[in-house]
């Protein structure tokens, strides 16, 4: 069995080469500009966790797929994730400085550009993905299926409306118990689940596994927002890589705003029972799905 290190090597030599790498200087019409490829690979490389794809690696490979197929497709919801992150840390949405552990996009590209290449990777993960499609139209009825999973997850009733509503209640002042589960679902689970149920739609599972694993992305999802607001109280900034204590100073509505940090911990026992729960369907092919659920529990970064 791979670990997750294992995975996040396959994955970063794979980013590596893309976006495409490109000289300074040079004004070649159908080319990007050097500026967004700097800009995009800044973030990119910074040295994320690389949860997500390592995830639907590790699921397709659980499912007996090929995981050479694959790797472009994690490596698109990387992207897609990171232009998140850009877009997350911008004036306009948490204004952070610090991300990765370095200074955040905006802070070295200006606002502009940051909001820039935030667009370059979103699109550029859709470019990959759909050229994989192009190259092989044998196995373009299950790559569509794939990128549309992607798509539900990164959009406007996945990630992109947990976002909204985000910011909405942090402006607003208000949000109760609903609206924090809607909120946490659509901007951190979903991008989860989906790129889970995209590796289901690359091996052809059927619905239970599908089933299974969209069970298993939702509380690993809700749990890794649950710990990653405990740790804007508790974590170091040393280990997380960003400013902490941001969520209470902004009055954002989070986990520990709803229920306290000893609330908080008692979510997370919950949804990681649900998590085991989810996965347990298959049996000792889970092991990677209930180790990583596990070591997420009391994760310091
Ligand atoms: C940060 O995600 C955003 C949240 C959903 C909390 P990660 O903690 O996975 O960030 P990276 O990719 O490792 O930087
Ligand atoms: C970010 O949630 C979720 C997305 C980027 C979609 P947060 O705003 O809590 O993430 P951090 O704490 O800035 O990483
Ligand atoms: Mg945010
Ligand atoms: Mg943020
Ligand atoms: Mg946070």
């Amino acid at each position: 069995m791979k670990s997750l290190k294992d995975y996040a090597q396959i994955v970063n030599r794979r980013l590596e080469q893309i976006p495409a790498v490109i000289e300074d200087g040079r004004f070649e019409i159908g080319e990007m500009p050097w500026l967004l490829s700097q800009s995009m690979r800044y973030s990119l490389s910074a040295g994320g966790k690389r949860l997500r794809p390592c995830m639907l690696l590790a699921a397709v490979d659980m499912l007996g797929g090929d995981g050479d197929e694959a790797l472009d497709f994690a490596c698109a919801v990387e992207m897609i994730h990171t232009y998140s992150l850009i877009h997350d840390d911008l004036p306009g949405m948490d204004n952070d400085t610090l991300r990765r552990g370095r200074p955040t996009n905006h802070v070295v590209f200006g606002e502009g550009q940051a909001i820039l290449a935030g667009d370059g990777l979103l699109n550029c993960a859709f470019e990959t993905m759909l050229a994989r499609a192009c190259e092989r139209p044998e196995r373009a009825a299950q790559y569509l299926l794939a990128i549309r999973e992607i798509a539900t997850g990164a959009g406007v009733t996945g990630m992109i409306a947990g976002q909204v509503m985000d910011l909405h209640c942090e402006r607003m002042g208000s949000g109760d118990e609903r609206a924090l589960e809607y909120i946490q679902h659509g901007k951190t689970a979903c991008m989860f689940i989906y790129p889970l149920r995209a590796a289901a739609r690359l091996c052809g599972a059927g619905e239970d596994a599908l089933a299974a694993l969209t069970d298993y992305g939702r509380a690993f999802g809700l749990l890794f927002q649950a710990t990653d607001d405990l740790l804007d109280v508790t974590g170091t900034q040393e280990d997380m890589g960003k400013t902490l204590g941001k969520d209470a100073e902004s009055g954002k509505l989070t986990c520990v705003s709803a229920y306290g940090v000893e609330g908080t911990r008692a979510l997370v026992e919950r949804l990681h029972r649900e998590a085991l729960d989810a996965i347990d369907r298959f049996g000792g092919d889970g092991a990677f799905f209930r180790a990583l659920v596990d070591s997420m529990v009391d994760r310091t970064k």
